[in-house]
């Protein structure tokens, strides 16, 4: 048994949207704060005087003096497959696909490579605090079985699928409609619901299928119980004007997806960068949630995803990293590019929110927000201990800071995976930097 630790530190964590709620709502964050885990869920989280009065029998304690403990960052938009093609300069999306991602994408049919990859992906994504991931596969179903079998090794809560492309792709990379349907099925029987995994329904995005495709996903999501769908949407403008051409009796992107029956709560849209009114209306009425992508959307030159809107719609929103478009796999790079992003329009975010989006913001739009994303009592343990002092110009320049929110910018803004001091797993150390 995985009897209980009480973990002392700062700690901060988020209960609603810090936009949307007054901070004594919003978070609670204790300076000299205690997390006491219990066979891997959360017991409590408070100021360390309280959590220390009343321990159980035997309860082991951890002092991390000058630490912050924070929920692990959860990465709601990344393309295991695409390690590879990470700074692949010089073009935008469609153009990128063809040079980079494609040819890259052809090697995961190949079991022991996808095994090797998968599993430094995953000890990536721990190194950089990243907890859960929405992750693409390729077309191969070789590549989700490597995925979440690496997955599973690590007991981590991950979900992932197999990308459909029945069309203008390399052939070599390409499906069929009733093949796709049939390896999808393999696939959820084998891993949906298994341990911490769920399966999530892949399309890579509209004018790679075919509408009879986009007609398996809709029935795949309708014959099985909790099943996500995960899509990109109005990424780049030649993106969006070849939509327009393929579904001409669409009266949007988004209305192709929808036509299909593929929106819903569990649907997660990567980017939603240039949506018409209409889309954001329907997004929002129909319970759907956004990957905000801005790292990615920055090195593509794709455009500036507007949280506002997506805010003002109700819309669950999450940050992803999407790598290869993205340019690394870490979450307070991400942060930084978002707040970049909402300089660029006027609508500057602060680091408290940006801390949310990557941690609770997440975790609702993915659903998951009963079990991850904070530490609310019986909260599977996933979270990471955050190092201020990680690097010579953190420690000065933390040194310098006066107040929470100060703080988080700097870690924000000049912090990287060296900041990663550990992360912890059901309440087990999964990483730590040495
Ligand atoms: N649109 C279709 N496929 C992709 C992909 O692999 N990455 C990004 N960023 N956008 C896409
Ligand atoms: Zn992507």
């Amino acid at each position: 048994m995985n009897n209980a630790v009480v973990w002392k530190a700062s700690v901060l964590h988020f209960l609603e949207d810090p936009d949307s709620a007054p901070a004594s709502d919003a978070y609670e964050y204790f300076e000299d704060g205690a997390l006491l885990v219990v066979d891997g869920h959360v017991l409590l989280c408070g100021a360390a005087q309280d959590i220390m009065k009343d321990l159980p029998p035997g309860c082991e304690v951890r002092e991390l003096p000058g630490r912050l403990i924070v929920p692990g960052f959860i990465d709601t938009h990344v393309h295991y497959p695409q390690l590879e093609v990470l700074a692949g300069c010089g073009v935008q999306l469609l153009d990128w696909l063809n040079q980079y991602t494609f040819p890259a994408e052809r090697r995961f049919s190949d079991r022991e490579y996808a095994d090797e990859i998968a599993g430094f992906f995953l000890d990536q994504s721990l190194s950089h605090g990243t907890t859960t991931s929405l992750v693409f596969g390729t077309v191969d179903p070789t590549s989700v079985d490597a995925f979440f079998a690496a997955a599973q090794q690590r007991n981590l809560r991950m979900i992932a699928g197999k990308v459909l492309m029945d069309r203008h792709a390399p052939d070599y990379l390409l499906d069929t409609a009733e093949g796709s349907y049939e390896d999808c099925k393999a696939l959820i029987q084998r891993w949906h619901g298994k341990d911490r995994l769920a399966y999530a329904v892949t399309p890579r995005f509209a004018p790679t299928s075919t509408p009879e495709q986009l007609q398996v996903a809709g029935r795949l999501l309708e014959e099985h119980e909790g099943l996500y769908l995960h899509t990109h949407l109005s990424e780049n403008p030649k993106e969006i004007e070849w939509v327009q051409e393929l579904f001409p009796s669409s009266k949007n992107y988004l209305d192709v997806y929808d036509q299909h029956g593929l929106l819903g709560p569990r649907s997660i849209f990567a980017h939603s960068i240039h949506l018409c009114d209409q889309s954001w209306e329907r997004m929002g009425a129909s319970g759907s949630s956004i990957a905000f992508c801005p790292g990615s959307n920055l090195f593509l030159g794709s455009g500036l995803f507007n949280l506002g809107k997506a805010k003002s719609c109700g819309i669950p929103t999450g940050l992803g990293s999407d790598v290869g478009g993205g340019t690394d796999l870490c979450l307070l790079h991400s942060m930084k590019s978002a707040y970049q992003v909402s300089q660029l329009r006027e609508e500057t975010i602060s680091p408290l929110q940006a801390f949310y989006l990557a941690t609770l913001g997440g975790a609702r739009a993915l659903h998951l927000s009963d079990r991850i994303g904070s530490f609310r009592p019986g909260n599977e343990a996933d979270f990471v201990v955050l190092n201020p002092e990680a690097t010579p110009m953190l420690r000065f320049r933390s040194g310098k800071t006066k107040t929470l929110e100060e703080l988080l910018g700097v870690l924000m803004v000049m912090g990287d995976d060296r900041v990663i001091e550990s992360t912890v797993i059901m309440g087990q150390e999964a990483f730590r930097r040495d």
